[in-house]
């Protein structure tokens, strides 16, 4: 941003204002350390990489469970990558989970189990992009980051009124997010700005009678918080059809493989399907090359919509009865293939083919 971009001219909000309402008001999450405790960077790191896709209530029941199964970095290189994944299902992004494993074993291979501090090295940790490494450099050391998520933007671009829409106003709200930094303090000052985002300055109906910030927030001088962040059209997301086949045996039971590590779902266990991905729909020959059995394939009258990162995907369900499969994978009683560590998406097929 240029000396004289008028922005340069607005009062700053006042972070020992945001420090105190965070003393006061701060959410007790698993993962914070108490007030006067030292944060402990493993768990700083496991939350960080939960939450990057994952909103702050699902994220709960899974960090405690993972951080009671492995309470150190070292426990988790030591584990298995299949039971890190069971871990995760549900929690989806699983490519997440292969790097949280992966990562635990550098540390420990060439760390010695201490996480680096500087953010070079951070950023040079799978799965640790530069929103990750500032938000540990922040809470885990208490190092002056500039900590941009959703939340901090929208409170910036109410704060400041900023009428360029995101997401081109991102380095715009970066710059002024910046600005706003404390002289000390910065773990809990991101983590205030992430609290007063998710507590008062909510997308829709925001508190501003409550907010530290209200005196010196542009939007709420104009009465108008909510119409910010602006934000450009959306365009829709690609729509992606696929086809999963659903095998069963003689004895009833299900056929299921695991997925490539590499790609969608990569590593995750499921039903064979077509390339998930694809940009057109193959015919039915083409797709019987994906299919786990030759034999007379149904097509269920109901499919499966699953919305995924990039792209909407409807799932056409077909079932095999009474079938062998010519691929490798598995074989589960029909009563346990719900109790499995299966990704959302699967879950929902089967949901599907054992109520067909
Ligand atoms: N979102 C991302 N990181 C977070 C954290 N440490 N606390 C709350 N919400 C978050």
């Amino acid at each position: 941003m240029g000396q004289d971009n008028p922005i340069n001219a607005y009062k700053k909000p006042s972070a020992a204002k945001l420090l105190a309402w965070y003393d006061k008001n701060r959410r007790m999450l698993p993962w914070r350390a108490l007030a006067g405790e030292t944060p402990d960077p493993y768990r700083v790191w496991v939350s960080e990489i939960m939450l990057q896709q994952t909103a702050v209530v699902a994220v709960i029941p899974y960090f405690n469970r993972f951080i009671k199964r492995w309470p150190t970095v070292q426990a988790l290189a030591n584990a298995h990558r299949e039971s890190v994944l069971k871990m995760w299902a549900g929690l989806g992004y699983y490519r997440r989970a292969h790097a949280l494993h992966e990562t635990a074993r550098l540390i420990v291979r060439e760390h010695g189990g201490v996480f680096p501090r500087d953010e070079k090295s951070l950023k040079a940790l799978v799965g640790v992009g530069a929103y990750t490494a500032a938000a540990l450099g922040a809470i885990a050391f208490n190092q002056k980051t500039n900590v941009v998520d959703g939340n901090v933007e929208r409170v910036m671009a109410r704060v400041f009124a900023v009428e360029e829409p995101l997401p081109q106003a991102k380095k715009t709200l970066t710059a002024l997010a910046a600005r706003c930094l404390p002289r000390a303090r910065f773990g809990d000052y991101a983590q205030g700005l992430m609290d007063l985002g998710a507590i008062l300055c909510s997308p829709r109906s925001p508190r501003c009678d409550l907010c530290p910030w209200a005196e010196s927030c542009w939007a709420r001088q104009k009465g108008c918080a909510e119409d910010f962040p602006q934000r450009a059209k959306r365009v829709k997301k690609q729509q992606r059809k696929a086809i999963a086949f659903v095998l069963f045996d003689r004895k009833g039971r299900v056929f299921l493989q695991k997925r490539p590590e590499k790609g969608l779902l990569g590593g995750m266990l499921g039903v064979p399907t077509t390339p998930l991905n694809a940009r057109k729909p193959l015919s039915w020959e083409e797709a019987l090359a994906y299919a786990p059995a030759l034999g007379t394939w149904t097509s269920l009258e109901k499919g499966v919509h699953h919305t995924l990162t990039h792209f909407d995907l409807e799932l056409s369900v077909v079932v095999s009865r009474a079938a062998s499969s010519v691929f490798q994978g598995v074989w589960v009683a029909p009563e346990k293939v719900l109790e499995q560590a299966l990704p959302s998406v699967m879950r929902k097929v089967l949901n599907v083919a054992l109520q067909s």
